[in-house]
């Protein structure tokens, strides 16, 4: 078992998650700086506004990635930090942070991947209808053709949006995370396409910038079936990509971009909510993927039982990490060669980590052992999966705690703790492990 010699190990953040800065120049607003305003909806009203203050401590930040040894580094840009109207001007100051960050990881040997979008919409173009008016797809176009343009020099690897699963099903369908709208499903189809439009045509704007060695991919959500035998493989890997009327699976997201085609159960969806995609769009969306990214926690048990595929309930020994999800390392085993069966594609797992109920101890440490478990048994099955499937890289989440969404900074996820009162940062003993494995090339797990 090994990983291969130019195997890329990161780690991941997202702006909104880390930066802070919410009102610094002439940063424009996004969903997540005016949701978040509302009392009740997120975990005893946390905000982004200040966060880990990476938009201040950037420099300490990408020191403490050199100490650890961190080759790759995953980051998203804020898109109104950028684009202050969504659209238009880009903001001097705003650029010149990205390019401060990016300068700072190029002289320390660090690679930028970075991701287009993580969730923070700009609030002016929210206000115009955001991902439901049929111009949302050529101002992502727009704003992606800037960020190749500002940044393309230092940026090899882009991923063009971060678990639409995520901003569209809990953004746009549920109403848990910013803009915290419950649309029906007949408005949440139509932000889908105009999500995935939005995918093609910036695939398409960044290569004629970047030229032909720049590497483009996406990130999902992915939460594959398990099978609970070896005789369930096939009913496990039909099961992962059955989407169910949710927004929340993966082929209705990497179907399109991959084949160029809705898979058929959404398609039946979409004409009961009278949507018949034009077949114009389907070439615009279909796009050339250098690479799959995955971000992968759990996945769920499934076998059958007369005849149908069931869900098993785990038994009460099974752990659960703080956000309450099944540790089922076996996920990084199948959900890999899943992926790798239906697009054969080369993979990246872009985030996977553990969040922990864990303090500072008297002794001023925070030994995390759970987490460094949890990072062995889930690598040990990554590293069975790129025995048998191309798997080019693997993003821990998180570099450093942050802001966890509707759940506020009550979630831990980091390799790297942070005071709030303080913004003073310190290694976990996780960190020192991570540390460990890349240098040994994941020898030592
Ligand atoms: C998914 C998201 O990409 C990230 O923003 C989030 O913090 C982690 N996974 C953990 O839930």
């Amino acid at each position: 078992m090994a990983f291969s010699k130019d195997f890329a190990w990161g780690v991941s953040t997202a702006a909104y998650q880390i930066e802070g800065g919410a009102f610094e120049g002439d940063k424009g607003l996004n969903v997540w700086d005016v949701g978040s305003m509302t009392e009740g909806r997120i975990f005893e009203g946390h905000r982004g506004d200040v966060g880990c203050d990476h938009f201040h401590r950037f420099r300490e930040d990408v020191a403490l990635m050199k100490k650890l040894g961190i080759k790759h580094y995953r980051l998203s840009v804020n898109w109104s930090r950028l684009l202050p109207h969504g659209v238009g001007k880009v903001s001097e100051e705003g650029e010149e942070f990205y390019l401060s960050l990016l300068r700072e990881l190029t002289d320390a040997g660090i690679t930028p991947w970075v991701t287009l979008f993580h969730w923070d919409y700009p609030y002016e173009l929210y206000q115009k209808g955001g991902w439901l008016n049929g111009n949302s797809p050529a101002w992502f176009e727009e704003y992606a053709q800037k960020v190749a343009v500002c940044f393309g020099q230092y940026v090899g690897n882009f991923i063009l949006m971060n678990e639409p699963q995520c901003f569209i099903g809990l953004g746009h369908g549920s109403g848990a995370h910013a803009p915290f709208l419950k649309l029906p499903d007949r408005d949440v189809l139509r932000c889908c396409h105009n999500v995935l439009l939005a995918c093609g045509r910036a695939e398409k704007a960044i290569r004629k910038i970047c030229g032909t060695d720049v590497k483009i991919g996406i990130a999902e959500a992915y939460w594959p079936a398990l099978p609970l035998t070896e005789g369930d493989y096939e009913v496990a890997k039909n099961e992962t990509f059955l989407n169910h009327r949710s927004f929340g699976r993966t082929s209705l997201w990497l179907d399109p971009i991959v084949f160029g085609k809705y898979p058929s159960d959404v398609l039946v969806w979409m004409k009961e909510n009278d949507f018949v995609p034009p077949l114009r769009d389907m070439s615009l969306i279909r796009s050339k993927l250098d690479f799959i990214g995955f971000n992968t926690y759990s996945g769920d048990y499934v076998t059958v039982k007369e005849g149908k595929t069931v869900s098993v309930t785990p038994a009460p020994s099974v752990p659960k990490t703080d956000m309450r999800w099944n540790v089922h390392p076996d996920c990084m085993y199948y959900g890999p060669k899943f992926l790798y069966e239906r697009y054969s594609l080369p993979l990246v797992c872009t985030e996977n980590g553990v969040a922990l109920t864990e303090w500072k101890d008297l002794n001023g440490k925070i030994l995390d052992y759970s987490r460094i478990d949890f990072l062995k048994r889930y690598l040990k099955s990554l590293s069975r999966a790129a025995d048998e499937v191309p798997i080019q890289g693997y993003f821990q989440w998180s570099f450093i705690d942050n802001f966890e969404w509707a759940e506020g900074f009550s979630k831990k996820f980091g390799l790297v703790h942070v005071d709030y009162e303080t913004g003073e940062r310190t290694l976990k003993e996780s960190a020192n492990f991570y540390k460990s494995v890349i240098a040994s090339n994941g020898e030592n797990i």
